[in-house]
This record gives C-alpha cells, structure tokens and sequence, in this order.
C-alpha cells in the first residue's frame, strides 16, 4: 500500500523526527528559518549517500579527481561568475500582513502565468487582477523587486563583501589550473566536489527540499571545444539517473525537462533537469548542463591569468564544460519518500517499513538478546555486536519485546535484524530476520560476517 498524497510528506516529516532522522533547527527556541538539523539516522544516510557518489563518480573513474575548496572564496570570483549581478529571485511583499513571497511562483500558481523576469508585467498583474495575498486574503502588494540570494559577511582584512559560495562549482574553475598542472590529468576529465553552499531563498521549504543552507555534489567535466559532446551529454544524464535508482527510486517517478531555447542561459547549448515525483509534485532534483567556455573564459578575463589548456599536439584552448550537479538534501529526500511504505498485515495492523537501499541505510544489522534481563543472553549479543560493528554500522538493541524492537528497526530502515536466544547457548546459531520480506532464518553465528558481506555492499 503506497500513498501518493502531500499526506504522504507530513508522515515521512514525523517519521524522521521520531526515529532521529531529521530534526526542526533551534526547536528549543522556536524553530529558525526554515532550516533542520540531520539527526544521527539522518547523518548516517546523508553520509552514505556521499560516498556512494563519490564511489560511483570519483573511485571508480578513471577520468575524474576529487577536490574540496573553501566556502569563502574571493569575492572578484563571483562578479565573473555573474552571480553578484544575475543571481537573483523576485520578492514581493504583502503591505498588510507583511509576508514575503517570491512573486513569479506566486503569480504562476495563482494565475498560471508563466511571467518569469519580467517585474513591468508582474506588478501589472497584481493590481490587474487584484491577486490576493494566500496569507491573509488581501490585495496590497509593494513593489516586485530583485533580491540577490548570496549571503553577505564580512573578513578581517578584506574591505569588500565576501560572500558564502552559492554553489560548490566556483572553487573548482578557480582551481583549474592547478588541478592540470599538479595532476596528470588529460581532456576529458572531471573534477568532482562536495560541499555546502548557501542561498538567501525567499522562501525556503517543503521540508528538505528548497533551504537555504544545503550541500551539493557537483562535478565540471572539462572537454574539447571540438568534441562531439551530445553523447557524452546523454551518458551524463544517464548516469545520473543511475544515481537516483541507486537512491531507491523508481522509474516512472522521475523525468526529464528540457530548458527551453528561450529560457537556456545565453552560453549554454542545452540544460536539462532530472525531476521526481516529490509527494508535494514534479520538482527538480539534479540539473545538467554544457556551459561552453564561458566560466573559465570570465575567470580567465578576471583574474588575468592564462586558463588554456595545451593538449598533447600543443594545441591551445580553453575547455568547454559539461557540469552534472546533484543536491545531497534532496537525495536524502528522494531516499525518505521511495523507501516509505505502509504495509498492510493480517487484520488491522499497518506496518511502517522503510525499504532503503541496503548500501545507503543508516544502521545495517541491529542485533538483539531475546531477553535483556538474561545476563548470558546479553553477553552472546553484546559478542556479536562487536564482531560485526568492525564492518558495518550496527545496533545492539534491548529495548522492549522483540515484536516492538523489529517495528521500531523498520522503521529506521535496518535491513537486517540478529536474535539471540537461550538455543543460540547451544547451538551457536542466532535468528536472522529479512526488513522486507520478514522472513526469519537460522544462521551460524561464525557464518553473520561473510552473509552480511554478500547481501549489504
Ligand atoms: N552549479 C550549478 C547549480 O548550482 P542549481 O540548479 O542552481 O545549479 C544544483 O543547483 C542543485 O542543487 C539542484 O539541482 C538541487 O538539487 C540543489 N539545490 C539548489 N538550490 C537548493 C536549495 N535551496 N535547497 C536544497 N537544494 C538545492
């Protein structure tokens, strides 16, 4: 049984907070902004889901090297990038109840007019057609304006602005040059990176989905401006779908949208978003894009250095770039919302179970002794536990009868759970039972280890 209403969000939004995945920041002083911490579940997915990106893009590619920059970077970097003069959303207030609103959304839910960057037309609208404020019902609107969505601080030292990154890619067309010349690397090649990047949204939410701090893996796979880029481009996306199965999700729950040749950035040849059928709707989770040459040839310009890249015929020019990203937090999500179900037992009772991908749950194998107040039960348990925590993230659980600890596992996703009982005395065996199928079989206790092995990585 498999829900597919926004109902669905408000029980996936409970469900973290009750199992320790995903908390409401600063809840002690009354929330902040929109923003929520990663519990210890949710560490240990949102960690897991990293390094299975970084497994799949970086360890197992030849053509791909890692990096990490600073999230302060020098602030000429994003005038050449064009975020300190284009990277703005649309804001409008409402006069009376004083709520902020990102005007084109608005207007196109409203209306379902498309208006985006055109203020003249927006600020028509709204008086036009009186829009009403979906807070408080009334029609008094300020001004449409721009609101650039990059954090502003300050530095000792530095008399300027700086700002925190907006995305991870600036660090890495800054560190270009030295990636070629430190490395041995040849076009084609990638660089991938990891990191937290801050936007100034006007207004942040559907859980995880849109905040204004969040992280992202993004890779610039540099190429030949004479390079026939379109397959390369497709084995991209593909690859980034890939990705989203690994994440639990089904097929016919994503796909992708074209930017059209109006909306595609003035030196982009083509973007494409991979959407998922969040339960709030269609929304973009991961972006593809070929930026040409255009980001190393503003750094170049800005920073005055030489950015061309000599091939192994001498042949000098300055790379173009294919860049797939993918947001962390909206992986977690994609993760919560395909790994949720409801599962209808015998008569009434309705099992929460959440089907996350072996390789990417938070807890692998939850080991328990059938009774926690039998002493030898306890120290066979608290043996095994120590032997398979070597190799997996583990659980030693005592906690209420063992019909509760499996529901309470489900529910965080272990896809496996060890019993110990008085027989497991005897005959070194232990119960092991399957999260999804709720099977239960008897296992040597020296055979755990290589079955585990065989059936989580
Ligand atoms: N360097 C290209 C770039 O940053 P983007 O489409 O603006 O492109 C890339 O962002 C990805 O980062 C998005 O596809 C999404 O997964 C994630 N992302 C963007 N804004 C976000 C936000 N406010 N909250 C959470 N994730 C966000």
């Amino acid at each position: 049984m498999k829900e597919n209403t926004s109902d669905l969000m408000q029980k996936i939004v409970s469900l973290c907070k009750r199992r320790g995945y995903i908390f409401p920041a600063c809840e002690i002083y009354g929330g902040f902004a929109n923003a929520y911490s990663y519990g210890p579940y949710g560490t240990e997915l949102k960690n897991n889901i990293k390094k299975l990106w970084w497994k799949k893009f970086v360890q197992e590619r030849e053509d791909m090297v890692g990096m990490d920059g600073p999230i302060l970077l020098h602030p000429k970097l994003w005038e050449a990038s064009g975020h300190l003069s284009g990277f703005n959303d649309v804001m409008v207030d409402c006069r009376e109840c004083k709520k902020r609103f990102r005007a084109d959304n608005m207007i196109t839910e409203i209306t379902g007019k498309d208006l985006e960057g055109d203020l003249e037309g927006m600020n028509k609208i709204l008086v036009a057609e009186k829009i009403k404020c979906p807070n408080c019902g009334k029609s008094n609107w300020t001004e449409v304006r721009y609101l650039n969505m990059m954090f502003k601080t300050e530095m000792n030292g530095i008399d300027e602005p700086v700002y925190l990154r907006p995305e991870t890619a600036g660090a890495i067309f800054a560190d270009f040059k030295n990636v070629v010349d430190s490395m041995r690397v040849k076009i084609p090649f990638g660089i991938a990176q990891i990191g937290k990047a801050f936007r100034n949204e006007i207004v942040a939410g559907n859980f995880i989905f849109r905040l204004r701090e969040f992280e992202q893996m993004e890779i610039e796979y540099f190429i030949s401006p004479d390079e026939k880029w379109q397959k390369l481009f497709d084995s991209w996306l593909e690859q980034q779908q890939e990705f989203v199965f690994a994440l639990g999700a089904k097929k016919k729950d994503i796909k992708l949208r074209e930017h059209s040749k109006e909306k595609l950035s003035h030196y982009s040849r083509k973007t494409v978003d991979i959407e998922y059928n969040f339960p709030f709707g269609w929304s973009e989770l991961y972006g593809l894009a070929h930026r040409g040459d255009f980001d190393l040839t503003q750094h170049a310009k800005f920073s005055g250095q030489d950015l061309n890249y000599t091939d192994s015929e001498n042949k000098k020019y300055i790379p173009h770039v294919l860049e797939p990203t993918f947001g962390v937090d909206r992986s977690v999500l994609v993760a919560l919302c395909a790994a949720y179900e409801e599962e209808k037992l015998d008569g009434d009772d309705i099992r929460v179970v959440m089907h996350l991908p072996k390789a990417i749950a938070p807890i692998k194998v939850a080991i328990f002794p059938l009774m926690k107040n039998k002493p030898e039960l306890v120290k066979k348990a608290k043996e095994i536990f120590d032997l398979l925590k070597l190799d997996f993230m583990c659980e030693f659980d005592d906690n209420g009868n063992v019909g509760k600890r499996y529901r309470r596992q489900d529910e965080i996703g272990t896809p496996y759970c060890v019993t110990v009982d008085f027989d497991s005395l005897e005959d070194k065996a232990v119960t092991v039972r399957d999260r999804d199928t709720m099977k239960q079989e008897r296992m040597k206790i020296e055979e755990l280890g290589e079955y585990f092995k065989k059936n989580i990585n």
